[in-house]
């Protein structure tokens, strides 16, 4: 079993791939947005403490359910779970990831598009213009739509190639381009004109704009950011060696995302406050924010500018392939194992389901007034997955680590056998047996208007 699963060559392999699924449009697209429409700084604060309180116990539980199991998604947890049906939260997970692929792959077509838009040069103009383009673009019933699916095509080639080979080697050196880049918009973007209102925004915290959704809002956001809460990071902890510090790794991924994001938040809201942007835009805010930096700070020299935009979205693109790919890998993992399918039939699947709720997604905020609960398509879908669907999953995993696998097993996976030391396995236990658990079921309670 162990040999025909693929398997990281190296340690910093793991690390990265795993990085790579939880970097992605989460932190560069979603981030700003969320953090645009629920009051900035004092989100940011919330979402933080959601990333280290909830997050990373979370993460933890994952990577012991996976790399103890070593098998898909629903395999992992019904092998730990001794006939009683905790395989659920596998299905729960599959299901989650394959409709957050078909919605996340829109604003992935949405990159796409903007790549060749800037390469080809024709995102030059005032920010009216960076506005309507955005708008007639996202608008139109055929583009959006190939590019979305034209993205899943792309991420279900790289997937029926194989883990090692399609994930590995590129996020080795394009994940560092990317975080230096966006030092450089950043530096860019907080010295344009009128930068500093944006820079106040998101760091000075005013409570008194906080509303009511914001803790499942932060909640979500971080789970999403994260790839936390459909056993993405359990099958892809069933690749991991048992030499990986599970501890160590969620801690490294929970502090690279969380910088991605917030420099995500430095290069975009001084940017909107400088070309007057309003920060609650909602999903469109990066893509009629980012070409008026490019123009705007590289104004001097236009080459520069050029340059410096056409990496920025290969870059995005990239990191959205990363993204796409994990949550694709659950699928057809499953399917793999499960319907034992050659790898590439299995992976068709998952590119068909998602293909239909990416057609959909894209229709929805465009063309078409497609609506389910009074919500465009593309906006339930968001909403269902990162505000209910992901926190469901999270609290069931953890409930599932804390209260039903063996004591044994857990501290067995946390410490590597006994290589390494246990000084926080108590801590971790407390987390997921009793923090994690309340506080999500609060803030379900919350929302629902229960308390
Ligand atoms: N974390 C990714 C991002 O920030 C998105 C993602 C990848 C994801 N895999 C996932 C979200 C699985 C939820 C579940 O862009």
């Amino acid at each position: 079993m162990k040999t025909e699963r693929g398997n990281f060559s190296s340690k910093l392999g793991i690390v990265l791939a795993t990085a790579g699924s939880a970097v992605g449009l989460g932190n560069v697209w979603r981030f700003p947005y969320m953090a645009g429409e629920n009051g900035g700084a004092a989100f940011i604060l919330i979402y933080i403490a959601c990333i280290f309180v909830l997050g990373v116990p979370g993460m933890l539980s994952e990577f012991i359910v996976g790399r103890h199991a070593q098998a898909n998604a629903a395999r992992a947890y019904d092998k730990l779970s001794g006939g009683k049906p905790w395989k659920l939260v596998g299905y729960l997970g599959i299901l989650t990831s394959t409709i957050i692929l078909g919605f996340y792959s829109v604003v992935a077509g949405w990159c796409l598009q903007y790549l060749f838009a800037s390469v080809a040069g024709q995102l030059g103009g005032d920010a009216h213009y960076v506005k309507n383009y955005f708008q007639e673009f996202s608008s139109s019933a055929v583009e959006p739509v190939l590019w979305g699916v034209g993205f899943i095509i792309v991420t279900q080639w790289v997937v029926a190639r194989g883990v090692k080979a399609g994930i590995e080697r590129a996020s080795k050196f394009l994940m560092p381009i990317l975080l230096i880049l966006l030092l450089v918009l950043v530096v860019a973007s907080c010295m344009l004109p009128g930068a500093v209102d944006g820079i106040h925004f998101l760091l000075k915290p005013d409570f008194s704009k906080l509303s009511g959704g914001v803790l499942i809002e932060a909640l979500g956001q971080a789970f999403f950011s994260l790839s936390l809460g459909t056993a993405c990071l359990c099958t892809y902890a069933s690749y991991f060696t048992s030499q990986t510090n599970l501890l160590r790794s969620a801690g490294q991924i929970a502090l690279l995302d969380t910088l991605i994001a917030i420099l995500a938040g430095l290069m975009i809201f001084p940017a909107a406050a400088s070309v007057g942007v309003s920060p609650d835009s909602g999903p469109s805010l990066i893509f009629i924010t980012l070409p008026n930096v490019f123009q705007q700070a590289f104004a001097a020299v236009p080459a520069v500018g050029y340059v410096v935009s056409v990496l920025f979205y290969a870059l995005l693109v990239f990191a959205a392939l990363t993204s796409t790919i994990s949550m694709h890998e659950i699928g057809t993992a499953f399917f793999i194992e499960e319907l034992h399918l050659p790898r590439r039939y299995s992976a068709w699947i998952v590119t068909t389901c998602a293909s239909v709720i990416c057609v959909l997604s894209a229709l929805s905020v465009g063309a078409f007034d497609l609506k389910l609960m009074g919500m465009a398509v593309m906006d339930f879908c968001d909403q269902l997955t990162a505000n209910v669907m992901l926190p469901l999953g999270g609290m069931l995993t953890c409930l599932f680590v804390g209260w039903y696998v063996p004591r044994q097993t857990v501290s067995d996976e946390f410490t590597n056998h006994g290589a390494l030391s246990n000084r926080f396995l108590a801590a971790y236990l407390f987390a997921v047996r009793f923090v994690c658990p309340v506080c999500i079921m609060l803030i379900f309670l919350h929302q629902l208007g229960v308390i």
